[in-house]
């Protein structure tokens, strides 16, 4: 199930690349982007919060070069498209330009930004990754692309700063007004490692992955999610609005998560609507059990993490509402899989992926009977596959 078979092999893209725009085959720089799992801290990056993802070893593949005219070309080996611009057009949205929405939005921050693109460029893209599947392809796109035209025109552009520019193409041209955690952990993530990243401050920590005798098996409901269209831009006015409520009831917070739940619970009586109540519960507790579960992969107590998963699932349906059947369906048959020690949904929710510890002795009769009750409740297949942590955005220069 390692599903090593389905591995793209980046140096296809090279061929591919002269292939559609001519050249050699070593023409062309190629960098690579990871998905993600996000192991806990869920829907509380925007609100101030902690979160602990980690990058895995799914990527997304960019190959480019400079051109001599300022013609700008993306291709994807994957989707359908012919799409050319020139670098002095003015980017804007536009539904027909699909994929190449991503880029565009990228593309015009770093030009802003930097003042320094100027000449056109040929892109080629790649990925691994299951699109719309809640493990943050977009975001693989957009650092990815990003990445790769910083080390084009040389902007000397920090990590930080790519991982910002994904964000701020998100919120102005995709209209998702998403949190930093996704392009925060594509940009830094360092393999064999999970992320302790502070969302109010950028602060990080690499916290080692030691799983022992246990693996995450990723579960995709194969249910296709996008960002835009869901709810996720009203459960982030929620949490304004909860937000608020309780400043102008004199609580000096700058964030919902900079509230402990003993603090939580001496002033949540201001917060008179239900629903808006629920949603700030969700932060506050979501970001203590992430505290917690950062102690736990400390002293290596996987046993408390497969608790804190259930719990963080528990209150994204409950409190945050953004589960749905799929994932409660396979969460809760994973959940009752011997060898299974707990699972959550990861990512914005409403279909997407779910992520399971598992003892890796157990995966093969785990899949199956998940599978079975997944299927059984849904009519369709899910998809599994183990996942490895894996590395940030970087240039592929190894043999290829
Ligand atoms: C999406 C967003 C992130 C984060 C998660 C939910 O993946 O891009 O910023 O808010 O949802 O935790």
């Amino acid at each position: 199930m390692k599903d090593t078979d389905n591995k793209f092999n980046p140096s296809l893209l090279k061929r591919e690349f002269a292939k559609i725009y001519g050249g050699t085959e070593n023409e062309a720089r190629i960098f690579s982007a990871p998905a993600r799992i996000n192991i806990i801290g869920e829907h509380i990056d925007y609100n101030g919060g902690k979160v602990l993802p980690a990058a895995i070893d799914k990527y997304l593949y960019v190959a480019v070069r400079l051109r001599p005219d300022t013609r700008v070309s993306y291709r994807d080996l994957k989707f359908p498209g012919l799409f050319d611009f020139d670098i002095n057009d003015k980017f804007v949205f536009k539904k027909e330009n699909d994929y190449a929405n991503y880029l565009n939005g990228v593309l015009s921050v770093l030009k802003r930004k930097s003042g320094l693109i100027k000449s056109g460029f040929d892109a080629l893209i790649a990925s691994d990754i299951p699109p719309a599947g809640g493990i943050s392809s977009s975001s693989a796109l957009e650092c990815g692309f990003a990445y790769a035209v910083n080390c084009l025109f040389n902007l000397n552009i920090s990590r930080t700063d790519i991982a910002l520019a994904g964000q701020e193409s998100e919120h102005e041209f995709m209209n998702v007004k998403c949190g930093i955690m996704d392009q925060f952990i594509i940009s830094t993530a360092k393999k064999d490692t999970a992320e302790f990243l502070d969302c109010a401050t950028l602060e990080f920590e690499y916290v080692p992955l030691k799983l022992g005798d246990y693996v995450f098996v990723v579960m995709n409901t194969n249910k296709k999610r996008q960002l835009a269209d869901s709810k996720y831009n009203e459960r982030r006015s929620q949490c304004e609005a909860g937000l608020k409520t309780l400043q102008e009831a004199g609580i000096e917070i700058p964030n919902l998560c900079a509230l402990s739940y003993a603090e939580f619970e001496k002033c949540a009586g201001i917060i008179k609507d239900p629903v808006i109540f629920s949603r700030v519960r969700h932060c506050v507790t979501e970001n203590e059990r992430v505290l917690e579960a950062v102690k736990a992969f400390k002293t290596g107590d996987l046993h408390n993490v497969g608790e804190l998963l259930k719990a963080s699932h528990k209150s994204l349906k409950e409190d945050y509402e953004v589960t749905g059947i799929e994932l409660d369906t396979l969460t809760e048959a994973a959940n009752a899989q011997e060898g299974c020690i707990g699972s959550r949904m990861t990512g914005a929710g409403f279909g997407g992926c779910a992520i399971a510890l598992v003892r890796k002795d157990k995966t093969p009769s785990f899949v199956e009977a998940v599978q079975k009750a997944y299927t059984a409740v849904t009519g369709y297949n899910a998809g599994f596959f183990i996942c490895t942590s894996g590395d940030g955005v970087k240039e592929i220069t190894d043999a290829l």
